[in-house]
Order: C-alpha cells, then structure tokens, then sequence
C-alpha cells in the first residue's frame, strides 16, 4: 500500500513515515523542507524513504498513492499570532489544494488537525462536539482546513477523517519550539531550572507520536474515511506542575523551577473524551511516564541533534 505524507519531513510527519515503513507500507514524503529538521531528514533517508521538496499548494503529483496523511502546516502559535494572514495561506489553502487532489483521485485522506480548534474549553473532557472558538489563528486555520475538506467531502464525495491531535510529544521535535515536555526533558539534562509560563496548574493532555502513528495507522488500513472527526490523546489531564515533578524524577537531579507570566493564546484547561476514537480503534495510549523515559533514553542518546532553523515560537497545541 503506498501512502503520501505531506509534512512528512516535519516531527509528527517522519515519526509517522518510519512507523508505516516498518509496518510494511510504502512511504513517499513531500515537504517544503522548510522547517523540517535535519534530524527527521537524515532518519527519514537512512530508511530510505523518498523525500519530494515541494510546497503542498503547488503540488499535484498524486498518482499511485492509497491515501494521503496531511501533516504539513505552520505550527507556532506565537508565530501565528504575529503574522496570521501567513497561517491562513499556508495552512488553509495548503489543505485545501491537498483536499482536491484526493477528492477528484478517490484517495482517502487524513487530515491532522488539531485541539487548537476548541479554544478555552467550556466543559471537560472535550467530546468532539465540544462548540469551536479557535483562539490563535494557528487554531483558526487548521479549524478552516476541516471546513474546507467538509465542503469537499460534500460537493466532490472526499474520503476523509479529521484527527484532532491534543499535544503530542517525542523523539525528534526542534527544541526551538518543541513542545514542554522535550523543553523540560533537554533543560533537566543540562542542569538548568524549568520554566513554567503562569501557575503551573494549568492542564494538558499529552499524547505520545507513536500513539498518533498508530491511530493513523489504523484508518489507513482499516480503509475508515468516514468524514467523522476524532480526538486523539491519552484522555488523561497533567499539570505543569505534575510534569516538571516527573521529569525531575526520572532525571534524577535537584533542579529549580521558576515561573514566567502567562503566554497569550495558552490555554488553562485541556483533556480530551477519548471514547470515539478508542471505541472505534481499541488503541490505549501509552502511559505519560512511559512516553517520558522513551524520550529521555532518545535524547541521551544524543538525540534530537536538528539544528536547521525554524521559526521562534513555543509549544504547539
Ligand atoms: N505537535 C503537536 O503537538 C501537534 C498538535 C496538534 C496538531 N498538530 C498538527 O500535526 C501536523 C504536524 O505537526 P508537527 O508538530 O510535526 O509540525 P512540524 O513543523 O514539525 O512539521 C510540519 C512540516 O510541514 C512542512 N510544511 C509546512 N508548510 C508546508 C507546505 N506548504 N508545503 C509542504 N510542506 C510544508 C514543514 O517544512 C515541516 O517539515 C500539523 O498539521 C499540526 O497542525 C501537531
């Protein structure tokens, strides 16, 4: 089964390439290569998975493929904030030319989307049919990608799902702006103190990327592209605080945590229902503290060694 992942150069994107390639798909990546990382580039090529450097919105070479996993996107939030018309013409028309070529292909097509579309939540856990009030035009660009790919699943018969993705974590995001867990994991290795922005009380859920690559994994197999939409986390809320304690523990060090204020478009609260996705994928996610020692032993191994440059910004969500 041949699968294309667009982003695939990218930290969700290559962890999902290699994961299929081992699980005996044939994986084609195309990328603008813009803010992959050398990192997820020399895995990716060691496995000897083909790379395209193309940008999505001016790509359409989708001939022989099964299905589509669309992963590439800007992702800083901060970034999106500063300069939201850029996120808009990436994320939504990149999407919306991904979408097409599917549709009129009859490829089935999974889209990541993220938890970003529900803003501040107004209940938790957050089902699915949570309203959505995106509060970063990060959130609000990948919310108009669904719209975009609804629509065509309406007017030209797409096969698709939406996988709302909370906040994933693992080998091989940018510490640029990777998300807090590799920040605080990095930082516990060097010794320094670890930054929590606000409280600390905070909640997030986090997911573990080979949890995602199984979830895709399985629409891709199973042939669902029921045009349904899915959260995908551990269903499991931590704090900031709870996570900087873990991480100290299994570090193994004394380390200080200092606090900075709050960052705008952070979120208090986030959880998600799991139910739909686990009653459809019998998938449990893996157990924070598990995630967490895989990730330690990877950057131990002197991992993640990308340096490319990204754009500044901070966690996504
Ligand atoms: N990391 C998370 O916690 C998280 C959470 C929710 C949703 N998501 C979604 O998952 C997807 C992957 O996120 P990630 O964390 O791996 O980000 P990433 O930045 O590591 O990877 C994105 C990749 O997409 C590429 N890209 C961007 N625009 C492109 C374009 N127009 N054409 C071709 N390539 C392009 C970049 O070069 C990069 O390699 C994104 O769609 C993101 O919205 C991620």
């Amino acid at each position: 089964m041949r699968v294309l992942i667009t982003g695939g150069a990218g930290f969700i994107g290559h962890n999902l390439a290699l994961h299929l390639v081992r699980k005996g798909y044939d994986v084609v990546v195309v990328d603008s290569l813009e803010r992959s990382s050398s990192f997820a580039l020399r895995r990716l090529e060691e496995s000897g998975i083909p790379i395209i450097k193309a940008d999505v919105r001016g790509f359409g070479d989708y001939g022989g493929f099964d299905a589509v996993v669309h992963a590439a996107a800007y992702v800083s939030v901060e970034e999106s904030i500063r300069e939201p018309l850029k996120y808009i013409e990436n994320n939504v028309l990149g999407t919306a030319r991904v979408g097409y070529e599917c549709a009129r292909r009859g490829i089935g097509l999974v889209y990541l989307s993220s938890a970003a579309v529900y803003g501040e939540p107004l209940r938790l856990p957050i089902g699915e049919d949570h309203p959505v009030r995106p509060q970063t035009p990060y959130g609000l660009s990948k919310l108009q990608g669904e719209e975009v790919l609804r629509s065509y699943a309406l007017v030209y018969g797409l096969r698709h799902v939406t996988l709302r993705l909370f906040n994933v974590y693992g080998p091989g995001q940018n510490p640029s702006y990777a998300g807090v867990i590799t920040s605080f994991l990095e930082r516990a290795l060097r010794g320094e103190p670890l930054v929590i922005y606000g409280d600390g009380e905070q909640t997030r859920d986090f997911v573990y990327v080979e949890d995602v690559a199984n979830v895709v994994e399985f629409f891709i197999r199973e042939d669902v592209f029921d045009n349904e939409t899915y959260n995908v986390g551990s269903g499991v809320p931590t704090t900031i605080k709870e996570l900087a304690r873990a991480v100290i523990r299994l570090v193994g060090r004394e380390l200080p945590v200092v606090h900075e204020p709050p960052r705008p478009g952070d979120v208090r609260h986030s959880v998600a229902d799991v139910s739909k996705i686990k009653k459809l994928t019998r998938i449990d996610p893996t157990p924070i503290e598990e995630g967490l020692k895989k990730v330690l032993s990877e950057l131990k191994a002197g991992f993640p060694n990308n340096t490319s440059p990204r754009a500044g910004g901070r966690p996504v969500s």
